[in-house]
């Protein structure tokens, strides 16, 4: 039997400039996007009805049901194909479940990808762009992949031209978080403090940083305005960022809604340091080196194309 596999990054933001709260519970954003080398794996095979089961360290924690945004990626594209198909999808999961990395969103394109594929639609990536958008505001770029910035809720991308490679080590914490949640105790304490909360501006040193290739100044510039959130939800990670501090990181921040935190390195061996160290920490479930940008995904079949 023929099957479809692709290939989905994580992303880590290095700006995340969060605006005042929407009318519709959203935020607008201003939100500088970068896929890293931690690769979720999404295979499609041919069957009667779409399921999903899923394999690797954290499969525990990743629902099967309707909750699981790969089944629900496959139907919305059976639903825009205007066609009943079946897909079981099996997901090789490496990205951490609920820690700041779009795990979920990643296995969303996975899905979108390969049954576009498995199902011969031949939809324009466009069109796909659009279904992510309706699954989640962080499902576009896991389709596209690379460097790019994200307005609106984060959903309407713009390419960035970046220079060579960055290096990064990622601390997974012991358990997730609720991205609803950070962004809801984000608002809290916004609003405790009195503060007016600005319209997000995009970075201009931080593009240029990317572009050039200077990881310096692109550690010394990287933003998150969720990072004092979920510091508050989860005081640990504190300790885990200064250890990656003492470390020589030129840069170190909360992921996204975290709980993992994201270290820039110098170079390879510097990230590979940098995990060793973080992975003895009692804070850290587990560390990872890795690099970006990477491409978004694209299938492959396992055997000729029907
Ligand atoms: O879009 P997605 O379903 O991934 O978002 C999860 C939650 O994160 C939303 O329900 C919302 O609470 C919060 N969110 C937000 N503003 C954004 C993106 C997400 O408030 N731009």
């Amino acid at each position: 039997m023929s099957s479809v596999t692709v290939r989905v990054p994580a992303k880590v933001n290095v700006q995340l400039s969060v605006g005042p709260l929407r009318d519709d519970g959203y935020h607008d954003l201003v939100n500088v996007f970068h896929a890293v080398s931690v690769f979720d794996e999404v295979v499609a095979k041919e069957s009667d009805h779409i399921t999903v089961s899923v394999v690797g360290e954290w499969a525990d924690q990743v629902p099967v049901d309707d909750g699981n945004l790969a089944i629900q990626a496959a139907r919305a594209l059976a639903k825009h194909a205007g066609r009943t198909y079946g897909a079981h999808l099996v997901i090789h999961k490496s990205i951490p479940v609920a820690g700041g990395m779009a795990g979920g969103s990643a296995d969303a394109a996975g899905a979108l990808v390969a049954c576009n594929e498995l199902w011969g639609l031949g939809l324009p990536f466009e069109d796909l762009m659009e279904i992510a958008g309706d699954l989640g505001s962080d499902v576009p770029f896991s389709l596209l992949g690379g460097t790019a910035v994200g307005t609106g809720r984060g959903e309407q991308l713009s390419e960035l031209p970046t220079t060579g490679s960055f290096h990064w080590a990622f601390a997974v914490a012991q358990g997730g978080l609720s991205t609803a949640e950070v962004y809801a105790q984000c608002d809290r304490q916004r609003e405790s403090a009195g503060v007016e909360v600005p319209w997000p501006q995009v970075d201009d040193a931080l593009l240029e940083a990317l572009s050039t290739g200077d990881a310096a100044t692109l550690g010394a510039r990287l933003t998150n305005d969720l990072q004092a959130a979920a510091l508050t939800l989860r005081p640990e990670l504190v300790r885990t960022l200064d250890a990656g501090r003492a470390e020589g990181a030129l840069g170190a921040i909360v992921s996204g809604s975290g709980p993992t935190c994201a270290f820039l390195a110098a170079d390879a061996d510097h990230a590979q340091r940098l995990a060793d160290a973080l992975s003895q920490l009692p804070t850290c479930r587990a560390a990872l080196a890795a690099h970006g940008p990477v491409p978004g995904p694209r299938p492959s079949w396992s055997s000729p194309r029907p």
